[in-house]
Order: structure tokens, then C-alpha cells, then sequence
């Protein structure tokens, strides 16, 4: 029995190779020596020759030879960092996530690991939770079609197949929905939200085929994932097919004791293993109590066999029991495969088409012939920052990171255009506050070392303007910290530091040609910068790459094309504000405060920057909404098209997104919700027609019964540019 226990048990890498990655507190063990030997699996360390060595040592010590399990976090990249997955889902490009996924997943294989804690499905309304960097944002269908691209991208057709790993979809569930957007917090919903937004996604990633499951940390109304037998056994398994394996996040399982739900970790023990999860995630329950559970008739053997075999199972189709470390040549491909040209190539498309151009009066993308100072400055803690990856990145290695100086003037070395023009480099200020301090994924304290290093502020900030001064443009890279956001990195504030607030006025008050370019984790708060800048571009945290990419939207090389995946609020006190609300009683007019309207008195409802939205170099016009059909069967798709042109002067990407508005429903209905996307690309002049083919399945909704179906009546189709839909649309009945 121990050795079918230990099968159920993860460690930290503490235990065998005396490192490794934490996210969270270290628990004292006493697990029986013999369930250690034989203990399933290790997070967080890696690198080919020192997993050999670790997997040698021990199969030296395990009666069976069953090779221990390597699992890390690999959230947005291994060594190439792709843009954080946020990032990654306003590309609006799922076949490019996938690629960048299987481009993690070569690299992570070749380090010697074989399940990525990734996907993450998590619906996020609220851009105060440190994590929703990790999240592909606030709609459901675009989450889904995200979790489903990162699966394929992982696990290849086959998990026997080289370069494959394992995907792990987390966190089960609605572990986004955390209230106040706090990190751990309990999350209380409606079961008709939670199974209408936040369910959905993760539903997409298990028929993708995701080898793994975590549990969330949160409770669920009332009852933490982890012992949530109607999540884990009703829904994941019995009604989704999963039959995959059910981690526990970190210390969860001991967790259930701190949520009042366990008196004791043979409480705790016991509730989780009947609640179907397998493998506990670093802590000491199932090693310490589940023996003895069993021998007290308290937990039945057959569920220890069950969750036993259904790990030895992934070993086995990871193709470990017949190959410990799955690959001969672990070594080579390592040194061939990490941050290789190939892999920089697809970071940089995914990070190109992650940028979101939020506002831009014209004046970019640069135009270097109309520069009578023939000088462009660069200006911010970002321009020379090689810290555009995030928190998760826990395998980069800052020297191989593009800064945005370096993009700068890589793009203006190969262009004719720009010969003659220099580039003023200033940093500004610091992107941190004086007595601001963060404490960081690796729980170091983050201040201000301004004054330590005897660095001038006055000086540095006088440096700056002058430059903006001397140009004819002055770009200015600013953002949230690195430790901003991530795991832990909550904020109840979302805008830049003063610091950074002050670099843009003073900047700006002596160059009305000031562009902004954002880095951060989540949508961050920025009105004086969207009333007078002239143009912002959204950066997120792009990855190794980002330079690169930064520079050839800010030149024109590449045409913007990133739409937001979460909606940007206009103030902290509208949060949530995200785009597929349900309708009220007293719905808000066009954006006014309006009395007795769902407003506020200081404030409209309204997002900064809505759900969908961004800007391109061109322009597109969009032709009326047409139907194959005014009334469509209750079962049958329902196919809308519209002709989409480009009335600019530029080739360009454009998003052209369907959006459905069920008119009334036996539940309220939202105002809108996505339905599908294509991204088309348009020569100037092109026109195309774009058709999307609406299925039963995304007609249904959670009824006042209580199941789920597609009821009868009208239905409200658009297709546009963005969430916000305006313009005309086709209205049809289903009956
Ligand atoms: C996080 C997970 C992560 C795990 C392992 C936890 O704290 O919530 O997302 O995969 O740690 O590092």
C-alpha cells in the first residue's frame, strides 16, 4: 500500500535534489521514509543533466523502477519567453498560442520535464488579481479556444512523441472569480455564472485532451476545490470524460484545515481523496494519514488503487516505463533547442501580434522623413529594461532578453530610412516609488535603491526632458514592476508610480509628440496618459522578444493588430467592469451618469478600453449583418456573414468578432457575448466576406430549471470590430 500511496505524492525538490522553485510554505513532513522512496513526482527543478541524475538516483532506490514524474511551471515560455498568456490571447491567434505552446513544450522536453502546470482557463473579471497575467481574460469562448491551443501546443499528437510534455489545466475551479480580487480568496457565485462563464473553458481544455487537472485554492460557495466532490467527480469526470489526473495545487490538500472544512489532516485526507483528487501537491496529508485511513476502513482501497493507476497511467503515456528519461539525447537537445532562431522567430509573431494599440492620433507609426530634429528619444525605466518577461518566468535568463532600446535600433539599422536619425536613450526615473517596496516571487524585499546607488533623481528626470526636448518624437516605456504581478501580487491600486505620472507630464509639457508604451500584468489604470498622449501602445510583459517586437509595431514594420482580452476600467471603484454583463433593469445610457440609471454619480459604467477593442494603422468598414436564415429549427446553427473592408492605406490584420445577444431567455441574458472570431488579413481596397456558423451547443444557456438548452426566440447577431458591437445587426428566431 505504501507504494501505491507514494504514487500519490509530490514533492518538493528539496527532498531529492536539494532545490527548487517554491510557491508556497514549507510544511514539516513526517511521511514514512518508504513512501518518500517511492513518492510520484518533483516540481520546479530542472535542467536535462541534473534531472538524469536525480531520476538515476532514484531508480537506484525504487523496488519497481517506476520513474519519477518532473513537473514545473512553465506559464509562458521555458527559456524563449513568449508573452504572458494575457498577452498572448489579444493576438486573438489560437493557432499562433499553439505554436508557442509546442515551442515551450521543445524546450521544456528537452529539459528533461514532462508536465507543464499550464494552461491556466481561469475567467478573470478583475485586473486587482496579481494573476491574471496567467489568464487569457474575462469571455469564456475566448478562454477555451486559448486553454484548447495551449493543450495541442503541448502535448503534440501524441505524449510519446519527442518535444511533447504534458499540459496541466489549472486551477478547477474559478479560482479567477477570487472576491476582491485577492489572491486565495473565497469565491461566492451564482451557479448559473459558474457554470454559463466560468466552466466553459476548462470544459474546451479536458476535450482537448489535457493529460492533467489542478484543483484551485479557493472555496467554492462554501466548499475549497480541493474537497469539492460535485466539481471534481459530477462535472470534471462523470459529465466531461476526464480521466486524466487530479493534482491538488500546493498544499492544498493541507489547506482544507485553514478553510475550516478539516479538523485534522486525516479530515483533510479523507475529504480529498473522496473528492477524486489524486496527487497532493507538497503537502504532508496523504504521505502521513492515508495508510492508516485505509487500515481504519475509513477510506476504501480502491480508491488509493484508483488514483494510483491513473498516475502510473500517465507515466505510461508519457512513454516513462519503458524510458526513464523518455529521450537518449536530452543533453544535445538542449543545447540545440534553447532560445534557438526558430523559437525566437515564433516568440516574436506572438509577441507582435499581442501588442494592443490603445489610442493614436496619427502619430505612429514613426515617420522618420517628417523628423526635422532628426531625433527620436527614448524615455523611461523601460527603455533599457531586460525585465519584459514576468514572475512565471522562472527558467529566462535576462541577457537573452531584447531590450527596448536594443529593438529600436535594430529596426532603424535595416531600414534606409532612418540613416541620419539618432536615438536618445534617458531612463527618466525608476519604475518604483521612493519607499515602495514589494516582496518578490522569491520573497526578496524589492525597494527604491535610487538613493543607495546615489543615484540623482532631479538629475535624471532633468536628463530626460531635455532629451524629449531635443526630438522630434519622445517615447516613453513605463509600466508596473516585474513583482507586480504574478502569484501573490495582488494590488488594490492599478496605476503607474508617481514617479512615472510626473516623467509623463514633464515629458509631455515639452513634447506634444509623446508616445506611451505600457508594460504590465493586467490592465492597468492611466487617465492623464490616455487624455494626452498622443498615442499608447499596450506592451504587457512580451517576453525575450519584446523588443523586437515593440519596435517594429512603433516603426510600422508591423501592422498592430492585438484586441483586448479584459476590459481596462476607467477607476478602481468600477471593478469589475468587464464587457458580457447582464442586463439590468435600469441599463446605463451610452456611457452618461444618467440618474436612476446602473451608473455612477462621479463616473459612467463604461471601460476605459472595452473587451475586443484596439486599433490598427488602417481603417475597416464593416457591411450590414446577413442570415442564411430569418428562423432557424432549435436545433440548428444559425450562419451569419458580413463583408469587412479595408479603408485604409495599409495591409493589415483585422479581428472580426461575432458577438449574440439572446433577447430574453427563462434566466436574465447578458448584453452580448462572443461567439466566434477570425483574424483576415486585407490588402489596402480588399474586401472579404467573413461567416460564422453559430452552433446549437453555443446557443444554450442555463435555464430556470436548471438545465442546460437552447430555448426559443430572438436572437441579436453583430458582427464588428469590437464588445461594443455598434452599428447594425441581424435579428433572427430560433423555434
Ligand atoms: C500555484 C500553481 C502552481 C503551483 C506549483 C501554486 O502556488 O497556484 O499555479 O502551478 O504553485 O508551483
Amino acid at each position: 500500500m505504501r507504494e501505491k500511496i507514494g504514487q500519490m505524492i509530490q514533492l518538493t525538490g528539496f527532498f531529492f535534489a536539494g532545490s527548487g522553485e517554491e510557491t508556497g510554505p514549507a510544511h514539516e513532513m513526517e511521511i514514512p521514509k518508504e513512501v518518500v522512496k517511492n513518492a510520484a513526482s518533483i516540481l520546479n527543478v530542472v535542467g536535462a543533466g541534473r534531472l538524469k541524475e536525480v531520476q538515476e538516483k532514484y531508480l537506484e532506490e525504487n523496488a519497481h523502477k517506476i520513474p519519477l514524474l518532473f513537473m514545473a511551471d512553465v506559464i509562458h515560455g521555458y527559456r524563449t519567453i513568449l508573452p504572458i498568456p494575457l498577452a498572448q490571447s489579444c493576438s486573438f491567434d489560437p493557432e499562433l498560442v499553439k505554436e508557442g505552446a509546442a515551442v515551450a513544450a521543445r524546450e521544456s522536453a528537452a529539459a528533461g520535464l514532462h508536465v507543464t502546470f499550464s494552461p491556466m482557463a481561469d475567467l478573470v473579471r478583475d485586473p486587482r488579481w496579481g494573476r491574471c497575467m496567467e489568464s487569457t481574460g474575462e469571455d469564456a469562448y475566448l478562454n477555451g479556444q486559448m486553454a484548447r491551443a495551449a493543450v495541442e501546443g503541448y502535448q503534440g499528437a501524441s505524449l510519446l512523441d519527442e518535444g511533447t510534455i504534458a499540459a496541466c489545466l489549472k486551477h478547477f475551479a474559478a479560482y479567477g472569480g477570487a472576491e476582491g480580487g485577492r489572491d486565495y480568496n473565497s469565491v461566492d457565485i451564482s451557479e448559473l455564472t459558474l457554470r454559463e462563464q466560468y466552466l466553459p473553458a476548462y470544459e474546451e481544455a479536458v476535450k482537448a485532451g489535457t493529460a492533467l487537472v489542478m484543483t484551485s485554492f479557493n472555496t467554492i460557495n462554501g466548499i475549497p476545490a480541493s474537497a469539492n466532490r460535485w466539481l471534481n467527480e459530477d462535472i470534471l469526470r462523470k459529465q466531461w470524460g476526464f480521466d486524466g489526473v487530479l493534482i491538488s495545487d500546493y498544499g492544498a490538500i493541507h489547506e482544507l484545515m485553514m478553510h475550516g472544512v478539516a479538523a485534522s489532516k486525516e479530515e483533510a485526507g479523507k475529504l480529498a481523496i473522496e473528492a477524486g483528487v489524486d496527487l497532493d501537491m507538497v503537502s504532508p496529508v496523504y504521505g502521513e494519514v492515508l495508510e492508516k485511513l485505509v487500515l481504519d476502513g475509513e477510506v476504501p482501497m480502491e480508491l488509493v488503487d484508483r488514483s494510483a493507476r491513473r498516475v502510473l497511467e500517465l507515466k505510461n503515456r508519457l512513454g516513462l516505463l519503458d524510458a526513464p528519461f523518455r529521450s537518449e539525447k536530452l543533453m544535445e537537445q538542449e543545447a540545440e533547442l534553447m532560445h534557438c532562431e526558430a523559437h525566437r522567430a515564433s516568440a516574436r509573431k506572438l509577441a507582435e501580434e499581442s501588442l494592443v494599440l490603445l489610442k493614436n492620433e496619427g502619430i505612429l507609426p514613426l515617420r522618420p522623413e517628417t523628423m526635422k530634429k532628426n531625433t527620436i528619444a527614448l524615455i523611461g525605466p523601460y527603455a533599457r529594461s531586460r525585465e519584459l518577461y514576468s514572475a512565471w518566468s522562472l527558467f529566462a535568463r535576462n541577457e537573452e532578453v531584447t531590450t527596448i532600446e536594443e529593438g529600436l535600433q535594430n529596426a532603424m539599422k535595416d531600414s534606409p530610412e532612418y540613416a541620419g536619425i539618432r536615438l536618445l536613450v534617458e531612463e527618466g526615473c525608476p519604475i518604483l516609488d521612493e519607499g515602495e517596496e514589494i516582496v518578490s516571487f522569491r520573497q526578496q524585499l524589492i525597494t527604491n535603491d535610487w538613493n543607495e546607488r546615489g543615484i540623482d533623481a532631479e538629475e535624471k528626470l532633468t536628463a530626460a526632458v531635455r532629451a524629449a526636448k531635443e526630438a522630434d518624437v519622445a517615447i516613453l516605456a513605463l509600466g508596473e514592476h516585474i513583482q507586480h504581478s504574478g502569484e501573490g501580487a495582488c494590488r488594490s491600486q492599478l496605476r503607474l508610480s508617481k514617479a512615472q505620472r510626473e516623467l509623463f507630464k514633464a515629458v509631455k509639457a515639452v513634447n506634444p509628440n509623446t508616445v506611451v508604451v505600457l508594460f504590465s500584468g493586467r490592465p492597468l489604470i492611466f487617465p492623464r496618459i490616455s487624455a494626452e498622449a498622443g498615442a499608447i501602445l499596450q506592451a504587457w510583459r512580451p517576453g525575450t522578444e519584446g523588443g523586437d517586437a515593440v519596435a517594429a509595431v512603433l516603426t510600422g514594420q508591423v501592422n498592430p493588430s492585438g484586441r483586448l482580452s479584459m476590459s481596462f476600467p476607467k477607476a478602481e471603484g468600477q471593478i469589475p467592469v468587464y464587457y458580457n454583463h447582464l442586463r439590468t433593469g435600469r441599463p446605463a445610457v451610452n456611457g452618461t451618469s444618467a440618474r436612476f440609471t446602473s451608473t455612477y454619480r462621479d463616473l459612467d459604467g463604461e471601460a476605459a478600453y472595452p473587451f475586443g477593442y484596439g486599433l490598427s494603422y488602417t481603417s475597416f468598414a464593416y457591411g450590414p449583418v446577413k442570415t442564411d436564415k430569418k428562423i432557424y429549427g432549435l436545433e440548428e446553427p444559425m450562419t451569419a456573414s458580413a463583408t469587412v473592408t479595408n479603408t485604409g492605406e495599409r495591409a493589415g490584420y483585422e479581428v472580426v468578432q461575432c458577438y449574440v445577444q439572446d433577447v430574453a431567455g427563462t434566466t436574465a441574458r447578458p448584453v452580448r457575448e462572443l461567439k466566434g472570431f477570425q483574424k483576415i488579413w486585407l490588402e489596402p481596397g480588399e474586401e472579404k466576406e467573413v461567416s460564422f456558423t453559430i452552433t446549437e451547443a453555443q446557443t444554450r444557456i442555463i435555464t430556470r430549471s436548471g438545465s442546460c438548452e437552447t430555448e426559443p426566440g430572438t436572437f441579436r447577431i453583430f458582427i464588428g470590430k469590437d464588445s461594443r458591437a455598434e452599428g447594425a445587426y441581424a435579428e433572427v428566431e430560433k423555434r
